[in-house]
């Protein structure tokens, strides 16, 4: 038996003692006694007796080891031309003074800081700084329009907001100031203070009394220690889109956190003390939060924090500019970063001009479903393992990978490999699934190997999952626990193999993924149906060659309404602009005659992605008039450009 085999089968049969050997790695300020609390399910707590500080184990602790002079971030930024090392010690000494500031300004144990900033030193450090007092941040990514920001910030009630007056893309700068004014505006809640970071590209106005500039609170602020929380405490939210318009906060704590990042960067990701690690998604993201900053650093590696593109700052070598002149052994992005790369450089002339042979020994991709094509491609330029994991922002770390830390396994090409410790995933039949999940879910019917289903994971998740979501414990069972009994619902399709390997199809629900950023069609179709010239509508995602998916609309303009069909399909794509935010791609909405339905009037979304998918679906005995979709055909014909 490999170690692989050997260390998931124990993570199963025995997760407490896996776990309590996996906490070993973590300096505790009270060690865990009880390592999981399983006495009120579906609600399952790793280590509540254990007591931490999450800033003190990502960066106090090697200072105190005697690395404190090893680099612990990498800013390289070719939007603006800086690059710039902290140490260790350097990180300690800005995030503490961070943390005291924070502090005069009412921060404590509890409250929440919602963070918009773009890829700057600041924003790791003002994400360590609220771990350092026990606050909890909530990151938005700055792609998301004031009223995506307005809505996470009434839901998390912060008692400030860190940002910046401006981001930076390749071809514009992006206004942050303005937009988080707007968000204040329109929030119901919105908090007392913010703390902008005045940026030399574009600088803005401040708020007397409530607006305070990063130069003048941080650096002379004096320095806060570490507060000891509960490793059941909040470290952070983050939102998502669910199947409705109403962003998910996904929680995370600290203790099974610090755990299950320790561990995944050893054995998942094989990054350890003084290596470098170059993860080149937002730290809006998921990936971002675990794997450009936290990970690294509770590991005492360097991390590199890239603010610019894969192509465009300047051209398709940027990556491997960044790996062979920051050493990195590591890359971990999405595919979608290696198609726009692709696109550009087929042939690897970029590529050719650095070595980056020298250091890198892998490429993770994860955010979307990596295409064989894309896979192959990358595996042939570059010569080193390339790694698919499946995860999702609820689970903070992969579902599924090749743990290379731990044991290379063989490649499949379309598949994430297997399941990591702690992870029972089964491929259940939807078929026995509620009709509308309730109080009574459904007992779980396994499905044999090659056989489609509903990828499920048995309970209880293990540390650094979601424990729930932020002030809605029954949103968190309504949405994840209650299709099927004693199991999380992934939301995702797939099957399993004969050797136990993972293939994830797409997601069963109305979530959709644009070049790596997760987007409900729920909240899409909510921002059209607004529209006053609007009767009816459905939003899907159709397969893009380079964004992997990109949303398209269909309306119905309401009877007796006169408006030119162009003209509503501009407004439409500019109001999905203005209220979710460019993030969306909303290019392209078709006005239609009518929408196909089922006889008890559900509209027919999965039959219309498939048509634009190139597919030919069996059409739904339940249809209430085929004609309607047959005259949708020419319309949902897939773009041949994609
Ligand atoms: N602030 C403001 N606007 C932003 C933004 C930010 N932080 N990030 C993206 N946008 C804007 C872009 O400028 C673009 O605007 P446009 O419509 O005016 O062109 C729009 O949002 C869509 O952005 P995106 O989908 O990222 O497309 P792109 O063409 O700019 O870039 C990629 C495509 C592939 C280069 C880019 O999506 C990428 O690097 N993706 C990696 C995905 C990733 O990090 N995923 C996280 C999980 S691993
Ligand atoms: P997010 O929460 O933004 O990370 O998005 C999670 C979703 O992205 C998952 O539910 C999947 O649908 C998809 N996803 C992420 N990684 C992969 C992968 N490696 N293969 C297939 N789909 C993936």
């Amino acid at each position: 038996m490999g170690d692989y085999q050997r260390i998931y089968e124990q993570s199963i049969a025995r997760p407490e003692e896996f776990w309590a050997e996996a906490a070993r790695a973590i300096d505790w300020a009270r060690p865990p006694e009880q390592i999981l609390d399983a006495s009120r399910p579906p609600f399952y707590r790793w280590f509540p007796d254990a007591e931490l500080n999450t800033c003190f184990n990502a960066v106090d602790r090697h200072v105190a080891n005697g690395r404190g002079d090893a680099v612990a971030v990498v800013y390289d930024s070719p939007v603006t031309g800086a690059l710039r090392r902290y140490t260790y010690r350097e990180l300690r000494d800005e995030v503490a003074r961070a943390a005291g500031a924070f502090a005069a300004l009412g921060v404590g144990r509890g409250d929440r800081v919602i963070v918009y900033l773009p890829m700057i030193p600041e924003a790791v450090i003002t994400m360590l700084a609220c771990a350092r007092l026990g606050a909890v941040h909530s990151v938005v990514f700055g792609g998301f329009a004031p009223s995506e920001l307005a809505a996470r910030i009434d839901d998390a009630r912060p008692t400030l907001v860190v940002s910046a007056s401006c981001g930076i893309e390749p071809t514009r700068l992006v206004p942050y100031k303005p937009m988080l004014d707007e968000a204040l505006r329109l929030a119901a809640h919105p908090p007392a203070r913010c703390v902008i970071v005045q940026r030399e590209q574009q600088r803005c106005d401040l708020v007397a009394g409530r607006d305070h500039d990063w130069a003048d609170v941080v650096p002379g602020a004096a320095p806060a220690d570490p507060v000891t929380v509960a490793a059941t405490d909040p470290l952070y939210i983050l939102y998502t889109s669910g199947t409705t318009g109403r962003p998910k906060g996904i929680v995370r704590d600290n203790g099974g956190h610090a755990v299950a990042m320790t561990w995944s960067m050893a054995n998942v990701y094989d990054v350890g003390p003084g290596e470098t690690m170059f993860t080149a998604s937002d730290i809006g993201w998921a990936v971002g939060h675990s794997y450009t900053v936290y990970g690294p650093l509770l590991v005492g590696a360097t991390s590199v924090l890239y603010e610019g593109k894969p192509v465009g700052t300047p051209d398709a070598g940027a990556f491997w500019r960044v790996v062979a002149e920051h050493g990195a052994k590591v890359v971990f992005t999405a595919p979608t970063a290696i198609r726009a790369i692709k696109k550009e450089d087929s042939a690897g002339t970029h590529l050719a001009k650095y070595d980056v042979g020298a250091s890198l020994r892998a490429l993770y991709l994860a955010g979307e479903r990596l295409d064989p094509a894309t896979y192959e491609w990358a595996t042939s330029m570059l010569g080193v393992p390339v790694v698919d994991n499946w995860w999702q922002t609820e689970t903070g770390w992969p579902i599924a990978a090749n743990p290379l830390g731990l044991e290379r396994l063989p490649v499949k090409a379309g598949s994430p490999s297997v399941p990591m410790p702690g992870y029972d995933v089964r491929v259940l039949d939807p078929a026995q699934a509620p009709a509308d999940p309730g109080p009574t879910p459904a007992a779980g019917v396994e499905l044999p190997a090659h056989t489609e289903g509903a990828i499920a994971i048995r309970l209880p998740l293990p540390p650094g999952t979601l424990p729930t979501l932020w002030g809605d414990d029954d949103r968190y069972v309504s949405s994840y626990l209650s299709t099927f009994d004693g199991y999380y619902l992934t939301g995702d399709g797939g099957y399993v193999d004969e050797d136990g390997y993972l293939y994830v199809l797409g997601r069963t629900d109305d979530v959709i993924n644009v070049a790596g950023h997760r987007l409900s069609t729920g909240q899409l179709e909510a921002v059209l149906a607004a529209h006053p010239a609007v009767a009816e509508c459905a939003v899907v995602g159709v397969a893009d060659s380079f964004k992997g998916q990109v949303p398209r609309g269909l309306v119905v303009v309401k009877s007796g309404m006169d408006i030119d069909p162009a003209v509503l399909a501009g407004e439409l794509v500019a109001r999905v602009r203005a209220e979710i935010g460019p993030v969306a791609s909303f290019k392209r909405v078709d006005v239609v005659a009518a929408l196909p339905k089922t006889r008890s009037g559900k509209i027919l979304r999965r039959t219309m992605r498939e048509i634009a998918d190139g597919r030919s679906p069996a059409i739904p005995s339940t249809i209430e008039d085929p004609a309607v979709l047959d005259a949708l055909r020419p319309v949902l014909a897939p773009d041949p450009a994609t």
